[in-house]
């Protein structure tokens, strides 16, 4: 997968801008607040339908403005596509795949296989189970079209159980018309939890091999899915806590509760994992999203590599930029220097100011 080219229109800071990718290494080098991250994210959005940033549609349109446009040029098995995502203040958006409306937003994941790395997910590791549920169920959602649909018909449920919770504690006499909610929980929860089992397993064996590599065979990890309750059991224990359940007026029991543990060496990394082993994992589990992607995808995903680097030591920094030199690569920094001293081929290299964006001649790594 390649993105040819953007044009973005009142898209955040942006006016007005276009510029052609190159297959390989892009940059985009600016100071703080000019729009880098913004660029990256309208890569993200034509994939995916969504902020990276959790945004919302009308916080993306250019301020004073009603409408904004995107459009990328993409090459997907040698065949040119074109993804538009059109924007509109306080209407839902529109998003065409050569010219073809999606009717669904959710409908085009997968579409474009893209993997975002921001520095806020070298903390994935260290904080809480609602992360890494996240981050499992964006990758499940981007390779599984029919896992987000369950995922979200499990959300409702839930939400609608935690509310006909809240009212029994008043009316005790609702408590019969749980039922059908309950088959609903239990019905959709386990079709989560076997997928969820399915892929945890995948994740697993990519990332043992990777974090082999990346710690010279010192640290032997191991993916845990943490399952808050497995498909047996489920029924059962969720019968059991109802009482509890009405107090709090929340279901205790299924998948909204699982958690992945990472453990190097048996030692679980979430509690005892040094900062260092914790982004080293971290950093694994991202280059495992890659080659997942593309084993289950069939493409080779396009990387987004928001401010990464400057966080990371340059040992690390050497491992990243040697593990993606067969994809298209989209990173942001504030400055060019390290990248030249590392003498990384650069396809194309872009300044970012003010929402705009000048294609500069690559360094000349021979000078150097
Ligand atoms: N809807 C919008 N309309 C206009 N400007 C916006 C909008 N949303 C965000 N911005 C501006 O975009 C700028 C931030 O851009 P971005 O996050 O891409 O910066 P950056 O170049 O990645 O900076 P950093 O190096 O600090 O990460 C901010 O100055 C912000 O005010
Ligand atoms: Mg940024």
């Amino acid at each position: 997968m390649i993105v040819e080219s953007l044009k973005i229109n009142n898209y955040r800071n942006y006016k007005q801008e276009e510029i052609e990718l190159g297959p390989g290494i892009n940059i985009f080098y600016g100071d703080n607040g000019q729009g880098k991250t913004n660029l990256l994210e309208s890569v993200y959005l034509c994939a995916t339908s969504r902020s990276h940033r959790g945004s919302k549609d009308k916080e993306l349109i250019r301020f004073g403005q009603e409408e904004a446009h995107i459009r990328m040029m993409f090459l997907k098995n040698d065949l040119s596509h074109r993804m538009d995502v059109h924007l509109i203040r306080n209407k839902s958006k529109g998003i065409a795949l050569d010219g073809i409306s999606f009717k669904k937003a959710g409908e085009l994941l997968g579409t474009v296989p893209v993997v975002f790395f921001s520095p806020e997910d070298l903390s994935i590791i260290k904080y809480g189970p609602s992360g890494r549920r996240k981050f499992l169920d964006m990758e499940m959602s981007l390779l599984h079209n029919r896992y987000l649909k369950e995922l979200i018909t499990y959300n409702k449920v839930l939400y609608e159980r935690n509310n006909l919770l809240k009212q029994i504690r008043k009316f005790p006499q609702l408590t019969d018309t749980l039922d059908g909610w309950n088959d609903q929980l239990l019905f959709y929860g386990k079709k989560l939890i076997i997928q969820r089992e399915e892929f945890v397993d995948h994740l697993g064996k990519m990332m043992k091999e990777i974090h082999g590599q990346l710690t010279g065979k010192k640290e032997d990890i191991r993916v845990v899915y943490e399952k808050n309750v497995s498909e047996d059991e489920f029924e059962e224990k969720l019968a059991s806590r109802l009482e509890k359940d009405i107090h709090n007026g929340s279901t205790s029991i299924g998948p909204h509760r699982d958690d992945l543990a990472f453990l190097s060496n048996d030692i679980d990394l979430r509690k005892y994992g040094s900062q260092g082993q914790q982004r080293t994992a971290a950093l694994s589990l991202k280059l495992s999203e890659i080659r997942l992607v593309e084993e289950l995808s069939g493409e080779k995903p396009v990387f987004l590599l928001d401010d990464v680097l400057s966080e990371l030591d340059k040992n690390r920094q050497n491992w990243l930029l040697e593990s993606v030199k067969d994809i298209q690569v989209m990173i942001t920094c504030t400055g060019l220097e390290d990248l030249i001293q590392k003498r990384i081929q650069l396809d194309k290299v872009f300044y970012v100011k003010e929402g705009s964006i000048q294609e500069m001649s690559p360094p000349t790594l021979s000078n150097a």
